[in-house]
């Protein structure tokens, strides 16, 4: 049986304050968040990877009860309180723990797979008040052109059946596939789980804890100064959101029984990609200087991705930096100046392993870009 109640300890830090805690940033020290009215039982489906971990903070900063499901593969960061913990396996439909129990809300955050959704529904559907499904923006059918909002088309799964060919191959070649997945999940979550339903659609999630370096590669190439190589002309539009303002947004949403979907992107109003790499010099205090290269020099050096920045000019993605964010704002959904963002995720960056740090998982080594750089001023005949 895997059923395990693993209660872990109630430090003194929660029970003294509803403050978030020590494991937080810089920025959230002592900082009061205050009590919600009304103590919420949460499940949270996962909670121990990248954005769980703050929403498990803020609710228990809150005062709600939380319990998470997870395989106990990842390992769990120190709470500031108690958390229960259940475990299961959702590639194999083990979802026993949860079986014959209630709970006000369901955060359901790794979820990419419509049958991870349907079995949540076959045991949870009746025992949860509000299921809240992390979906991305990527499962808009088409994302070339600015202000996607959350009424436009998804994305159309072209197999036969989701449900049989996910469960076999088990994410052979889910990349390709993200997108429809997720749409699909999507809707099995309104079909299992009704009108209580809230999708959330974000977009780069980015920030401490981040481990695919997307973003991470700005700040860390802008500390280091020197010439730096920067696509497009600059004024190309770029959207991030920090993984704590999604945690914390999502528990808020639980808290005001907010239903409907939402793209969550940021900052609150447009950003530039210079003024991204703007605000990642004020917070690591490089001085790097800027030569901008166009689209089509890097698509002749076949350079592959330069994460997070999308050229507005063409493209099947060339909408991705301009999405709409004003449904998820009205909802309540608010940012941290990203010179915050930058200073924890940098601080957090700084203390992961040597190797790690060495080698980022996303963007160009500093060979490729001075090659790059070199190849560039010779075509213009610099
Ligand atoms: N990163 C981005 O930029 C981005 C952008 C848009 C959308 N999204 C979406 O945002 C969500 C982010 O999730 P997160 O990683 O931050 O969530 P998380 O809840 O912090 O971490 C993932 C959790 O899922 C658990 N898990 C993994 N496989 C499992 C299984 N087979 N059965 C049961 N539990 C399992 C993991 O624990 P164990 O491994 O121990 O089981 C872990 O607790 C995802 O849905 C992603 O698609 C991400």
């Amino acid at each position: 049986m895997t059923t395990r109640r693993d209660l872990l300890k109630f430090s003194a830090l929660a029970a003294a304050a509803a403050t978030l805690p020590s494991f937080a940033f810089a920025d959230e020290k002592a900082k009061p968040v205050g009590r919600a009215k009304k103590p919420l039982d949460i499940l949270i489906l996962g909670g121990t990877g990248f954005t769980g971990p703050f929403q498990v903070n803020y609710a228990l900063a809150r005062g709600h009860k939380v319990t998470l499901f997870n395989r106990g593969k990842k390992p769990s960061p120190e709470w500031p309180g108690e958390v229960e913990q259940l475990f299961g396996d959702r590639n194999t439909g083990d979802l026993k723990s949860l079986q014959g129990r209630k709970w006000d809300v369901c955060i359901d955050n790794p979820t990419s797979l419509p049958f991870w959704v349907r079995d949540a529904g076959k045991v949870l559907a009746g025992n949860v008040g509000h299921y809240l499904f992390i979906s991305t923006i990527s499962v808009y059918a088409d994302g070339s052109k600015p202000g996607i909002d959350e009424n436009a088309p998804v994305a159309i799964y072209k197999g036969k059946d989701a449900m049989a060919e996910t469960q076999e191959s088990l994410r052979a070649d889910i990349e390709n596939l993200y997108g429809p997945l997720k749409a699909l999940s999507e809707a099995e979550a309104h079909k299992q789980f009704g009108k209580r339903v809230t999708v959330v659609r974000p977009g780069y999630i980015v920030g401490p804890r981040d481990e695919t370096d997307r973003f991470t590669y700005w700040p860390h190439r802008v500390a280091q100064g020197g010439e730096m190589l920067v696509p497009g002309d600059g004024a190309d539009p770029v959207q991030v959101i920090d993984g704590r303002d999604l945690g914390e947004w999502m528990i808020r949403l639980a808290e005001a029984g907010t239903i409907g979907t939402f793209n969550a992107v940021g900052p609150k109003t447009p950003m530039t990609m210079d003024e991204m790499l703007h605000a990642c010099q004020k917070a690591t205090g490089g001085k790097p200087t800027y030569t901008h290269v166009t689209p089509e020099f890097l698509d002749a050096q076949k350079v592959g991705e330069l994460p997070i920045w999308v050229s507005r000019k063409s493209g099947e993605y060339a909408g991705y930096g301009a999405v709409s964010n004003a449904r998820a704002i009205k909802a309540g959904l608010t940012y941290r100046p990203l010179e915050t963002t930058v200073t924890d995720l940098m601080a957090w960056f700084r203390n992961r392993p040597a190797e790690r740090q060495a080698k980022l998982n996303a963007g160009i080594s500093r060979e490729k870009e001075a090659e790059l750089l070199k190849a560039w001023h010779a075509q213009r005949g610099a």
